[in-house]
């Protein structure tokens, strides 16, 4: 990461902490490592989040509905779904600083230096040659960078090829021959790699012959499978329809970083589209466009998202891509869109032996629905609106803020309504408009310090519009609105406050974009 997206970022890190979105688990024992927990404003916001995905799933498609299903399943669901035997990530520990690390990113990691080396490379020329640079010629030509593309190019075969082939040995080779060192003890004082299962395991109940070992669920997905004949049946679905859940899941990830992109316990939006045989591809098109409409209804610049199609598919997808996000730490995952194909149900029939065939009455057929499933990290989602929003303004005056430029529907604070002073009746109005607007909006009340420094912290938490109460309010019912943005301050009667914010920050606007 350039070193001063890393700074930004890191401000990003502790600016979230100081305002009351997300604190480090279990900070006053020195914290658990991956486990995050949401405050006062964190939560708020991630509410928002999961509304704004649970209605355009549920109110807008009229053949979606959601379901809770709970974390603990019957441990032969992981069997039959592959996380027993495949959920792994390669890992490699360095004997000297005793750190662990996962030997794919390692090599990831490598590569990205190829490309870092690259991009040097075309900076200076870019500097030497000024307006007539060539960037594409350059890239083409130059000695110096074939010859780096030439090692990325060879790296990147051989480890596609390691990955793909499960070979554990040559991901080892490859580390030792890239001559890549732990950056904690700077030595090559590696292990072999390792597989490593990335699921919790517990134990449930005492019986005469043991507890019975179950996990905690890495996807919230086969809850829906396990479902699907149940909602099916007594919703009396008809497909295509699909299944949306909002909840927990859990991966003993080996490498967590970047606070909370990859987290040990973390949240997911899944919705899984049950369709008939041979029409996947068409709903899986019509799932990627839609997902990417979504986040893009949120405003915060379409040139920060990409589709990242996988060439290496799954053994049960055909297909499958990836919605990025353009991070202070580069364009990364925030959703998965993939065409399951059968593959879990058919699964399930098996290992379960019960038939959980769908019949369809318009094809007089019975047969095991494809699946098209849309995946995306609550938390991966919040990082991104907080990454997007966070700016540091100077102002005329010398002055300077920090401003969360969040979209006014996820802010956690609508408004703020501030008696300019803390006497003459004005405090006694402002709780007045609180306990009107209060019913449909978060709204905060503040009277302490200068105004100047309460829209600061209003700034600093994203709250769209902040309300001054003054003694032209008594007179004539009027008071200052403030926007957060532009902090252009208009005056306004306070019967068309409740209208005004509405129309800004409801959900309902958003959603109206996505149903044109
Ligand atoms: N059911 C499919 C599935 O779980 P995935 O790509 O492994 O697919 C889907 O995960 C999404 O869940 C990711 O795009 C990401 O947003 C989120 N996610 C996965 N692992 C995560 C982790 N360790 N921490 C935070 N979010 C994670």
């Amino acid at each position: 990461m350039a070193q001063q997206q890393d700074d930004v970022f890191k401000k990003i890190v502790s600016h979230a902490k100081e305002y009351g979105f997300v604190f480090q688990s279990s900070e006053i024992y020195d914290g658990l490592s991956a486990v995050y927990d949401y405050g006062q404003n964190g939560v708020e916001m991630k509410n928002n989040i999961k509304r704004y995905w649970w209605e355009a799933m549920t109110l807008l498609h009229e053949n979606i509905v959601g379901i809770d299903s709970a974390i603990f399943m019957h441990p032969t669901i992981w069997k039959a779904s592959g996380h027993v035997d495949a959920f792994n990530d390669p890992l490699i520990d360095n004997r000297d600083s005793k750190k662990r690390y996962r030997a794919d990113v390692l090599i990831e990691d490598q590569l990205a230096k190829y490309d870092d080396k690259i991009a040097k490379e075309v900076a200076k020329a870019k500097k030497r040659f000024g307006e007539s640079f060539d960037e594409a010629m350059f890239l083409q030509t130059n000695a110096r960078v074939l010859e780096v593309a030439a090692k990325r190019d060879a790296l990147h075969a051989r480890f596609a090829k390691a990955m793909n082939d499960n070979d554990l040995d040559e991901l080892k080779n490859i580390i030792v021959d890239e001559e890549i060192v732990c950056p904690i003890s700077g030595t090559r004082n590696w292990t072999d790699v390792r597989q490593f299962n990335l699921m919790f395991k517990t134990e449930m109940g005492s019986t005469a012959d043991g507890a019975m070992t179950v996990y905690l669920r890495p996807e919230t997905a086969q809850g829906i499978f396990v479902n699907y004949l149940n909602v099916q049946k007594t919703g009396r679905m008809r497909i295509p329809f699909g299944i949306a859940q909002i909840g927990k899941a859990f991966r003993n990830e080996i490498v967590a970083r970047q606070f909370i992109f990859r987290m040990r316990e973390f949240e997911q939006m899944e919705m899984q589209f049950f369709v008939r045989p041979g029409e996947e591809l068409q709903w899986f098109a019509r799932w990627k466009e839609w997902r990417l409409r979504w986040h893009k209804a949120l405003g915060m610049g379409d040139e920060k998202y990409r589709y990242h199609d996988h060439d290496k598919l799954a053994h049960y997808a055909n297909a499958a891509t990836d919605i990025e996000f353009l991070m202070p730490f580069g364009f990364k995952e925030v959703e998965g869109i993939h065409s399951r194909t059968n593959f879990d149900l058919s699964q399930h029939e098996k290992y379960s032996g019960k038939n959980i065939k769908y019949f369809d009455p318009e094809l007089n057929e019975n047969y095991v629905p494809y699946v098209i499933e849309t995946s995306i990290g609550v938390d991966r989602m919040f990082l991104s609106v907080l990454c997007s929003s966070y700016e540091e303004q100077e102002l005329d005056g010398g002055d300077r803020r920090v401003v969360l430029h969040l979209p006014e529907a996820l802010a956690p604070v609508k408004c703020a309504v501030m008696p300019l002073v803390k006497k003459d009746g004005l405090p006694e109005k402002a709780r007045q408009i609180v306990n009107d607007l209060k019913f449909d909006f978060a709204t905060h009340y503040d009277e302490k310090d200068s105004i100047g420094k309460r829209y600061r912290r209003q700034d600093a938490i994203g709250t769209p519009f902040c309300i001054t109460v003054d003694h032209q309010t008594l007179e004539d019912n009027t008071v200052t609105l403030r926007e957060r943005d532009s902090m252009a301050q208009t005056r306004v009667n306070i019967s068309d406050l409740h209208k005004l914010i509405h129309d800004r920050v409801s959900l309902t606007a958003l959603l109206r974009k996505l149903a044109d």
